[in-house]
């Protein structure tokens, strides 16, 4: 049973999780490790204790969340094969290092995964991926889905290569929306609205959408026709987009997100 969480890395990601794990009122202990004292935004939560390095708490810890950077990872590994307890599960959050990699850094001594997600987390509502070996024990592996129901939707994959995919897609998939929105709100200044205003329009704009897009039964191709009259200002806005190439612009933007988990991948295997 998970009890104790070992998060390391008090980033952005690993704020999402604790920020959920807070709101939802889990009854787990956090010890939060990271370098950077500063990153202790915490310290009025009696459940989270926070280190700037690994410590003994880590022993007494059923779950370690990995929530740093990839090349971070070989000093933090010496650390976990050293506290770490080896009934522990050991999960990592990065993008594109191999299991293999942490496997052998560790030692096989722990059991290991990987998960892609999101910062959705924060609210419950992300999408969430994991990989593990064959071999990951049916009851552990049922207790990790079970923890990550907290932060969304959780779905087994079966091939790394997938998680490399869903890195470039749903990791990284909130920038391109709030990139979007971003210059909907720049377009929103130009025609004259106030800062607060063009954030608020603009935001109001991609959550009202999202949900009627989530909640129509009708495919999205058909939900935009709706949109779409004939000659119409939608159609101008459209036109000129498919004239400047937008689509294959985007789909070339995201394949550099998927080219650069690989070559992570590469870089961590050396
Ligand atoms: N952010 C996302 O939306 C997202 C989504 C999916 C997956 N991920 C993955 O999650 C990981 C974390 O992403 P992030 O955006 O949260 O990164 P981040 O904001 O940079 O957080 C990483 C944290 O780890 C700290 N750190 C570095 N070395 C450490 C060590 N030895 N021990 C403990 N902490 C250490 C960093 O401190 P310094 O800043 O001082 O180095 C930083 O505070 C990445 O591998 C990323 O690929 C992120």
């Amino acid at each position: 049973m998970i009890k104790n969480i070992s998060i390391v890395g008090a980033g952005n990601l690993a704020q999402c999780f604790i920020d959920r794990i807070i709101a939802s009122k889990g009854k787990y202990k956090i010890f939060l490790y990271d370098i950077d004292k500063k990153k202790n935004k915490y310290s009025s939560i009696k459940n989270v204790k926070f280190f700037s390095s690994i410590n003994q708490c880590f022993t007494e810890s059923q779950l370690v969340l990995l929530t740093i950077k990839p090349h971070n990872f070989k000093s933090v590994s010496k650390d976990i094969n050293e506290y770490g307890d080896k009934k522990c599960t050991v999960i990592s959050l990065m993008a594109g290092t191999k299991l293999n990699v942490i496997d052998k850094a560790l030692n096989k001594n722990f059991y290991t995964a990987r998960v892609m997600t999101n910062i959705n987390a924060q609210f419950g509502n992300a999408q969430s991926f994991i990989f593990a070996s064959k071999d990951f024990p049916r009851n552990r592996f049922k207790s990790l889905i079970n923890f990550f129901k907290l932060f969304g939707v959780t779905t087994r994959v079966n091939t790394e290569m997938q998680i490399d995919k869903l890195t470039a897609l749903c990791g990284s998939g909130p920038a391109y929306f709030i990139y979007f929105t971003e210059i909907v709100k720049d377009t929103f200044k130009k025609f004259g609205f106030g800062e607060n205003e063009a954030e608020q329009l603009s935001k109001n704009l991609f959550y009202s959408t999202g949900y009627t897009c989530y909640h129509n039964n009708n495919n999205m191709k058909d939900i935009r026709k709706t949109v779409v009259s004939k000659k119409g200002t939608t159609e101008a806005a459209l036109v000129m987009m498919d004239k400047k190439n937008i689509r294959k612009v985007i789909m070339e933007s995201i394949d550099q997100a998927y080219k650069k988990s690989i070559q992570l991948g590469k870089r961590n295997n050396d």
